[in-house]
């Protein structure tokens, strides 16, 4: 069952929910999660928006790219330990996240990516902008020590590669009951 929130009397949940990880899923030839700390709900051009960063080498970024949806799956308390370790360090190149860190999907309401009994609070969202960082801009420190470039670059947990930044509009926003 679900009941439907307005999200922004979920504000303060959601922001201190984020450094600890929140999931973004997607779902395009098969369903996968990651965590992310960074983003956060906002207003963008007069919607209600959640926005998120994308590093390319993750595994997440081509089905957003391929469908323009995700879902923000949030807990209602601390984050379940086996899911912060699956889908914050495996990649959904390697493993089935959902069977590796025992997730139960739901049926979404608009978009086609499903949401996440375990995580109840969901936000259903639909990509409005998407646009690469551009690191020249970023403070240096910043710059140096988010994307270091003398390091190896090329597996999924990287961290040298620019991040993605996504603008997605809240579409439906709910607890899993
Ligand atoms: C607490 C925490 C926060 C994270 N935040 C982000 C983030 O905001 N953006 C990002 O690209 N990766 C972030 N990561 C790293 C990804 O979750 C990790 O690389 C994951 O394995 C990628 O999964 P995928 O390859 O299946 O997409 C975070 C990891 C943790 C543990």
């Amino acid at each position: 069952m679900k009941e439907t929130v307005d999200v922004t009397e979920y504000a303060g949940l959601i922001a201190k929910a984020l450094p600890k990880g929140i999931l973004l899923n997607t779902k395009n030839e098969k369903f996968n999660s990651m965590v992310i700390g960074w983003g956060g709900l906002g207003t963008t051009w007069s919607r209600p928006t959640f926005t998120v960063l994308v590093r390319e080498n993750r595994y997440t970024k081509a089905p957003l790219d391929a469908t323009g949806e995700f879902t923000i799956s949030v807990p209602l308390e601390k984050p379940i330990p086996l899911i912060t370790k699956v889908c914050g360090v495996q990649s959904g190149h390697d493993v089935d996240k959902v069977e590796a860190a025992h997730l139960t999907l739901v049926e979404p309401e608009v978009v086609s990516v499903p949401a996440i009994k375990e995580y109840p609070l969901t936000l259903e969202c639909k990509v409005l902008y998407a646009q690469p960082l551009d690191l020249s801009k970023l403070p240096d420190d910043i710059r140096e020590k988010m994307y270091p470039q003398d390091v190896d670059g090329s597996y999924h947990g990287a961290n040298r590669d620019a991040h993605t930044v996504y603008v997605g509009e809240i579409v439906a926003s709910y607890l899993i009951k």
